[in-house]
């Protein structure tokens, strides 16, 4: 059932809550990459000429329900004015008395940026006191959060029950349009490809695409965690135990036909840390050796993907190749990105790592779609129903 969006309901003068996903990079203060900052100006935007009242409230990062000043949404405020060019209000906590007193005071177009919801703990445990403190005087709740969509908590799920009209924000909905083509492909043509180091934070995922992949490419340091689980010396490659017990389960409890549509690199890009020589070199999947640490995949690889992307209808890709930020490790990710730049295929990228590698390469109008979402854009291609979604109108 389709969900109610900002364009369809009355918003003019009215006290609305946005649900946004400002969990942008930040180093030594300074934001990274501001894209989701800017994803979400179209539904700010419109809020503000329609004269409403405009609370924002976000999380940033995992300050484990404390206050960590690194994680303070005080930049992105600073960012947003810049980007909006016009005033945006701070509060210094997202509930409590003095909040809620400026809240009340907003005037019609005015911003106002609450403090990190997750300095709560009750945000992540979806408590129904904060959620109801959260919503306050809200008469309308826009959730244009797509990158927490897949997060039940107090702002993205609980606070629907105390704000009567809660719809779509106009990123969410794009969002929703561009993954439905992946959502709904199967079969022939349809190339999902997975990367990144956590298999256990993609096992779900993972076994929801693959019976419906034509083929599933694996990469990055995910890869490594499936060589060990098949027995393979991978020397002093990261593999976390969590991975390989993840990577250990989908190899036991998938169907040998599910299986066969799972690629795994015939090669990769390694270094030597022990003794620490910094030597780099090319070597088979079966030829890592200890005291080596594999960061990317070989050239081999990177050419089996890239044809295989160029063959298909519609490639999803989910994680980098390699170690990324470490060259010549970007090499894998950088010639998928290329693959994907290239093909005809209806192309969806999600995911920081994969959506950087985009964006530094300049190809982001070369693909049907970069998501603003990591977790949530995986969770909603493979079938599952994301909990943000589903706590809104109909
Ligand atoms: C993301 O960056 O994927 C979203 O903001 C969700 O963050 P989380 O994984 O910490 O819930």
């Amino acid at each position: 059932m389709p969900k109610k969006n900002l364009s369809e309901v009355e918003c003019a003068g009215k006290r609305t809550l946005v649900r946004v996903d400002f969990n942008v990079p930040i180093e030594d203060g300074e934001i990274t990459d501001d894209t989701r900052i800017k994803a979400a100006l179209p539904t700010i935007e419109y809020l503000v000429k329609a004269a409403a009242r405009v609370t924002l409230c976000s999380h940033l990062g995992r300050p484990k329900g404390k206050v960590v000043r690194e994680m303070s949404l005080a930049p992105v405020a600073a960012r947003l004015e810049d980007l909006l060019g016009d005033q945006v209000r701070r509060a210094d906590d997202c509930v409590g008395d003095e909040v809620a007193a400026t809240r009340a005071a907003l005037g019609p177009g005015q911003v106002l940026m609450l403090e990190n919801t997750r300095f709560h703990p009750e945000e992540k445990k979806n408590d129904p006191a904060f959620a109801e403190a959260l919503a306050g005087d809200a008469e309308l709740y826009v959730d244009d959060a797509f990158g927490s969509m897949h997060r039940a908590h107090a702002s993205t799920v609980g606070v629907t029950d105390y704000v009567p009209v809660c719809v779509t924000g106009f990123l969410v909905r794009k969002e929703l349009e561009k993954l439905a083509a992946a959502r709904e492909a199967s079969g022939e043509g349809f190339v999902v490809i997975m990367g990144g180091a956590k298999v256990e934070d993609k096992i779900d995922a993972i076994k929801l695409l693959l019976p419906r992949a034509e083929k599933m490419l694996i990469g990055g340091a995910m890869s490594w965690a499936f060589f060990k689980a098949k027995g393979m010396e991978i020397g002093e490659s990261l593999c976390k135990d969590e991975s390989l017990e993840a990577a250990r389960d989908i190899l036991a409890t998938m169907k040998q036909a599910d299986l066969d549509r799972l690629y795994l690199p015939e090669d990769v890009h390694m270094k030597q840390v022990e003794p620490d020589t910094g030597e780099m070199k090319f070597a088979p999947a079966d030829g890592i050796e200890p005291g080596w640490n594999a960061l990317d995949i070989g050239p081999q690889t990177q050419k089996a993907y890239a044809e295989a992307v160029d063959d298909a209808k519609i490639v999803f890709w989910n994680g980098p190749m390699g170690l990324f930020e470490e060259p010549p490790f970007d090499q894998g990710t950088r010639s998928l990105a290329h693959a994907l730049a290239d093909t005809d295929a209806y192309t969806v990228v999600g995911g920081g790592d994969s959506a950087a590698a985009m964006s530094q390469l300049g190809f982001e109008d070369k693909v049907s779609h970069v998501s603003t979402g990591g977790g949530a854009s995986i969770e909603f291609v493979s079938g599952m129903e994301l909990p943000g979604v589903d706590a809104l109108d109909e």
